[in-house]
């Protein structure tokens, strides 16, 4: 069970801190295949691998002198300024700079469920009152309805994920718009895209252009997933310059030197860089949903790197039978008991699903 523990006027929930719902605990078979955390299963690109060991050098200092830099090279690859852009430890900690800067006892947080829990969690425990809106039949984000939540309470955070994880599905750019242009005075959007790398059009479907417009909302990105840096912990955020000076004194540390560089090296492998990653995972999901389509299993069309299949029994039953056979899938989420969530990983590791999954489905 999480604790909340106020030390000096702080709030700490150590168990929530980072992405750890995802660790699958005790020993599995040798040779597992981690399907679990949307990690990326081709790691980090060369480049950061050498800008990590260069950085190790510099492990000696707190490095304050070289974020200026950092954030100076990541603000000019998503077109902004560097007063608009707070780095993390992981998109996690940009996520809880957000919660702790705008939500709170008298202020709402209104999320799209089901989602990554997270930040409802952590959303409750620091006092705000959470609003969860089911999502659309299309699972899609309800725009209208959390508008409407919104304005019962005088400020707060609007919460959603694009693409959303488990679903995998999108929200269109046009209702996200309609949702920053229609939000009560007090109100921000928190728009979490972790996963906005694997979609094509993501300078249209991303909330980035809304920054851009000056309105208030923060989008949150992370080297974790596509960049393949999960374990180098960085992340960042995009908002108005003064919506970023009210998050970061809630950064309650420094962020790593080693992810930062590593994080800069990736992102000057260049826009190509992100479409082939892109296109060899989209690739490989094309032709995994062929075969879940081939045996009329049921699942949320996938924009990102993974894909939430309806296997019509308890997923809690199925996950430890696919651990046994070395294949190590994504947790259960609330209020989707019957659905598996299984990060596409290579061709070769999606081999092994769909040579074990229909006999688990079968047992
Ligand atoms: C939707 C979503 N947001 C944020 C995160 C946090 O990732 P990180 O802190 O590694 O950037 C995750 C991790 O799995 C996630 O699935």
């Amino acid at each position: 069970m999480t604790r909340r523990h106020w030390i000096g006027g702080c709030f700490f929930a150590p168990e929530l801190a980072f992405a750890q719902h995802a660790a699958i605990a005790g020993a599995v078979p040798p040779g597992t295949i981690w399907l679990n955390a949307n990690e990326s299963p081709e790691g980090p690109p060369k480049s950061a691998v050498a800008a990590l060991r260069k950085a190790a050098a510099d492990a000696g200092r707190y490095s304050h002198r070289a974020f200026p830099d950092i954030e100076r090279a990541i603000a000019a690859a998503v077109g902004l300024g560097p007063e608009q852009i707070l780095l993390g430890s992981g998109s996690s900690q940009v996520l809880h700079c957000a919660l702790q800067a705008f939500t709170g006892p008298g202020r709402g947080f209104v999320t799209s469920w089901p989602t990554w829990e997270m930040c409802a969690e952590m959303a409750g425990r620091l006092g705000a009152h959470v609003v969860k809106v089911p999502m659309t039949r299309t699972w899609a984000v309800d725009v209208e309805r959390m508008a409407q939540e919104a304005r019962r309470l005088p400020s707060g955070l609007v919460h959603l994920g694009n693409p959303n994880n488990p679903t995998s599905s999108m929200t269109p750019p046009a209702a996200i718009s309609w949702l920053a242009e229609n939000l009560p005075e007090g109100w921000k959007v928190l728009i979490d895209e972790a996963y906005m790398d694997y979609v094509p059009d993501s300078e249209q479907a991303g909330g980035i252009r809304l920054v851009k417009q000056g309105r208030p909302v923060i989008v949150t990105r992370t080297f974790s997933k596509l960049f393949g840096l999960a374990g180098a912990r960085i992340g960042f955020g995009c908002a108005r310059p003064e919506l970023v000076a009210e998050m970061r004194p809630f950064r309650e540390n420094v962020v790593s030197i080693l992810g930062a560089r590593a994080a800069v090296a990736a992102l000057a492998e260049g826009p190509d860089f992100v479409a082939r990653r892109r296109e060899s995972r989209l690739q490989v999901r094309a032709g995994f949903c062929r075969w879940l389509d081939s045996r009329g299993l049921e699942y949320i069309p996938p924009s990102a790197n993974f894909v939430l299949i309806h296997v019509r029994r308890p997923v809690t039953g199925v996950i430890p039978a696919l651990i046994r056979r070395g294949i190590a899938p994504g947790r259960r989420f609330d209020s989707l008991d019957g659905w598996l969530r299984l990060t596409i990983g290579t061709r070769a590791e999606m081999d092994k699903v769909t040579t074990h999954l229909p006999a688990v489905l079968a047992g």
